[in-house]
């Protein structure tokens, strides 16, 4: 269903894997450096990502970075202290790895295939490119906000933030991704892939997502929600 991507990663794998081929004592030397097993279990695993899942699991270090702006609206609402610095580094991490990568990669690659094709879509697509650029504005606001401290500005910027990207990401996953299927051919939804992983490397030199996933848990550590069970309700 997917073609294999990190294809250095699948040839480290393929070396190891094939040493039921070599005799007892060069298989024992192989399995020697037991600890380094674990890692590539991971990178593996990684191989698997198709274009939507990468897209739609960045959607998901964005809905983290709006749990952190839901979680600074309710401390300035409730008038509670707060370190302004996790504001400016998520605001950061919005535009390094949201604007500057994911959105971009959206404009590039996926809305011109439903806008080139005269695809019903267009409008939508018309839209989030809007949003985008609203986006952008909002998170320099943020970062400006936060900065000089202005708490009612950030409030304001960081509403409006939340209200704008929680249905135009819904909007993504639920109709615009699982559209692309139908207005690109199976070698060229993988071919996407290669190209975002490519893209990818080069723009973070690295897995950017594997980056941005690390920043934006420290930055929920640094404002206390990391612990996920801080969000289930008591029902008695
Ligand atoms: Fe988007
Ligand atoms: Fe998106």
């Amino acid at each position: 269903m997917k073609t294999p991507r990190r294809t250095f990663l699948a040839g480290t794998a393929s070396i190891v894997t094939s040493g039921l081929a070599l005799p007892l004592s060069a298989l024992a030397m192989q399995k020697k450096p037991a600890p380094k097993a674990a890692p590539k279990k991971k990178e593996e695993a990684e191989e698997e990502v198709s274009t939507n899942e990468d897209l739609m699991r960045e959607h998901g270090v964005l809905n983290r970075i709006l749990l952190i702006y839901d979680e600074a609206i309710r401390r300035i609402q409730a008038n509670e202290k707060f370190d302004p610095t996790v504001l400016v580094k998520s605001a950061g991490l919005i535009k390094s790895f949201i604007e500057d990568y994911h959105e971009k990669l959206e404009e590039d690659h996926i809305f011109p295939r439903f806008e080139e094709s005269g695809n019903k879509l267009t409008e939508l697509t018309v839209n989030l490119r809007a949003q985008h650029a609203v986006g952008r504005i909002l998170t320099q606001k943020i970062a400006a906000a936060a900065k000089s401290g202005d708490t009612q500005a950030l409030s304001k910027a960081l509403t409006a933030f939340n209200r704008m990207y929680r249905p135009h990401e819904a909007r993504e996953d639920t109709v615009l991704f699982p559209a692309l299927h139908s207005v690109v051919s199976k070698h060229e939804y993988d071919a996407m892939g290669e190209e975002f992983e490519r893209i990818e490397r080069k723009t973070f030199g690295g897995d950017g997502f594997d980056l941005a996933v690390d920043q934006v848990t420290e930055l929920e550590k640094q404002f206390d929600i990391y612990d996920i069970s801080k969000f289930t309700p008591d029902v008695k």
